[in-house]
């Protein structure tokens, strides 16, 4: 059993996410989609909420599973006995922190490997603050991120959540 586990912040989730969880879930056992809890960060959206929407997106996928976790990537993977973590490279601009982040992890978690998943190339523009960004000033965000989603992200702007 391969114990694969995709972090991140989702806020909020993109359709540039939901496209590796699709490709990582059909790659691994059983895949675990963590938002990260970090107090210091102002998200948009709580982690309940972030956890809500993932929920949701995933029902269909019966190999995954949405949770929380708080402090060091490594440590929480030691802990819950992932194989491996999995991160979408977007661009080459990312390439330079995921390799820190990555090198990083294996250096405190020997056991844990990073694979990337390259994002489909229609996503590859997408960003969660992107997201935010548009749907801020009122921009239409239908193909960014579910229609669920999207209503969310207006009525918290709105102020009406
Ligand atoms: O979606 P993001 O914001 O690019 O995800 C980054 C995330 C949440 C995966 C990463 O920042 C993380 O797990 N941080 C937890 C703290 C940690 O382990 N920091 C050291 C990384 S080498």
């Amino acid at each position: 059993m391969t114990k694969a586990f995709y972090p991140g912040s989702f806020d909020p989730v993109t359709y540039g996410h939901i496209d590796i969880i699709k490709r990582a879930a059909k790659l691994f056992d059983t895949l675990d989609v963590g938002v990260l809890n970090n107090s210091e960060k102002l998200p948009l959206f709580s982690v309940e909420e972030r956890v809500k929407m993932l929920e949701r997106i995933c029902e269909d996928i019966p190999n995954v599973h949405v949770l929380s976790y708080s402090g060091l990537l490594a440590e929480y993977t030691l802990k819950s006995g992932t194989d491996v973590i999995i991160r979408g490279l977007r661009a080459v601009t990312d390439f330079e922190y995921e390799l820190q982040m990555s090198q990083t992890n294996r250096k405190l978690n020997p056991g844990v490997d990073t694979i990337f998943l390259t994002t489909s190339l229609e996503y590859a523009y997408l960003s969660s603050s992107i997201v935010r960004e548009v749907a801020y000033y009122g921009g239409d965000v239908s193909n960014f991120v579910p229609e669920f989603v999207a209503e969310t992200i207006y009525k918290k702007f709105s102020g009406k959540n």
